[in-house]
């Protein structure tokens, strides 16, 4: 019994100690950092960047803090680890793409250390609006157009000489109620897309590389969505877009843009019908956008170039729109090492369709990512973690790029 109380006592003296070192892979230094300096018994304190120190390596493991204690997106395994130090966009060019590049979002760029890594256009030769081109940011009512998000992010594109992706038209979601809930006849809901594309593609003529003309029409079984475009237009809206879209802006490339259409099913057929239908009546159409939104080691790469080959033999060109590929947290190394081989495999399948133009990643940094407060408890999706430190993955990218 008093054995037993003087161990505890020794323990708990030893406990302020212990938590006053970082542990091994935790942060230990860097710019804004005012937690531990020291790292525990048998690892050090190295610099990744001036933002980050960490902890390495070390043979003793240490439990990472439960989800709850830590914020969302942060990954607790060790995030360096990318080795390459060749820039993404040059790689991609190099190996005949037209680009690598990353979604941004307007709040995002009031993030200086944020900013110094997207303004490389080395690093990102294109970029997306994550949101300031939607309906609800650019008409919110009816006649009432407002691009000052989207011109922020298209100064942006042409300050840094890189490609602008437009996104997007017309979409299900992220539209203002004036337009969800509105009491339309064909003939006025015809009027409203077509004034709505042809006025947003219009006002950004020159400046775009391809315009995600519509986003996302159909439910995973292949049905079409049921959202008003479709309720009260039909299987026509889309071509109503299209051609608004074409005669706006001629020289941009217009896509149709969706999910889980990168592997076979339902939802892939019933897009490469839409596609080759539209073909068949000379709607124009120059491209399919695969997000490619993906969980660690629960895709194909092979399956994916399958899929582009595919749409791409019908004569449109494809480009990996919105890549990332989430894991449930906390990190762990060997998630980060499957994520480096999943990111590693869609590159090789755009690499491997020369129809694939380009590869985007839906933001290049943990920090800015839409996953965790859209798939709860995941997160660590991007190539660099929440402290702008190249994960894994982007020796999987550099490498893809190289092969
Ligand atoms: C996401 C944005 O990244 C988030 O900031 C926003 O809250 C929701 O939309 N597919 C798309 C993108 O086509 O527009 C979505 O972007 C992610 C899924």
């Amino acid at each position: 019994m008093l054995k037993l109380s003087a161990s505890l006592v020794a323990l708990a003296a030893l406990v302020p100690l212990v938590a006053s070192q970082a542990a091994e892979w935790g942060q230990c230094g860097g710019i804004g950092w005012t937690g531990a300096t020291t790292c525990v018994s048998g690892t050090t304190c190295v610099v990744s960047n001036p933002y980050y120190s960490q902890c390495l390596p070390g043979a003793a493991s240490v439990s990472p803090a439960p989800p709850s204690s830590r914020p969302a997106g942060t990954s607790t395994a060790p995030a360096s680890g990318a080795t390459s130090t060749a820039k993404l966009h040059t790689l991609a060019k190099a190996a005949g793409k037209l680009y690598f590049g990353t979604a941004t979002d307007n709040p995002e760029l009031t993030d200086t250390a944020y900013t110094a890594i997207l303004d490389d256009n080395t690093m990102f030769g294109q970029i997306s609006p994550a949101n300031s081109m939607k309906w609800d940011a650019t008409e919110p009512e009816q006649g009432v157009f407002t691009f000052s998000g989207g011109d922020q992010i298209a100064s942006l594109a042409k300050t840094n000489g890189m490609l602008l992706r437009g996104h997007n038209c017309v979409w299900y979601n992220q539209l203002p109620s004036w337009v969800s809930s509105g009491s339309f006849t064909a003939a006025q809901l015809t009027s409203v897309i077509q004034n709505h594309c042809s006025t947003l593609v219009s006002h950004y003529k020159g400046q775009v590389y391809a315009w995600d003309v519509v986003n996302e029409p159909f439910n995973d079984d292949g049905t079409w969505r049921t959202d008003v475009f479709f309720n009260v237009l039909g299987e026509t809206y889309p071509q109503i877009a299209l051609e608004a879209a074409r005669a706006a802006d001629p020289a941009a490339k217009l896509y149709i843009n969706e999910y889980n259409i990168e592997s076979a099913g339902a939802k892939a057929t019933a897009l490469l019908n839409l596609v080759k239908t539209l073909k068949a009546a000379s709607v124009p159409l120059d491209g399919i956008g695969f997000q490619c939104h993906f969980i660690v080691g629960e895709f194909s790469g092979p399956a994916l170039q399958t899929q582009l080959s595919t749409f791409t033999a019908q004569g449109v060109e494809a480009a990996i729109t919105e890549l990332d590929i989430r894991m449930t947290l906390p990190s762990t190394p060997a998630l980060l090492a499957q994520q480096k081989t999943d990111y590693n495999s869609v590159i090789t399948a755009c690499m491997n369709v020369e129809s694939c133009v380009g590869v985007t990643v839906w933001d290049w940094t943990d920090k800015y990512s839409w996953v965790p407060s859209t798939f709860s408890g995941q997160g660590a999706a991007c190539p660099w973690d929440q402290n702008f430190v190249k994960k894994p993955a982007y020796d999987g990218i550099a490498a893809g790029f190289s092969a």
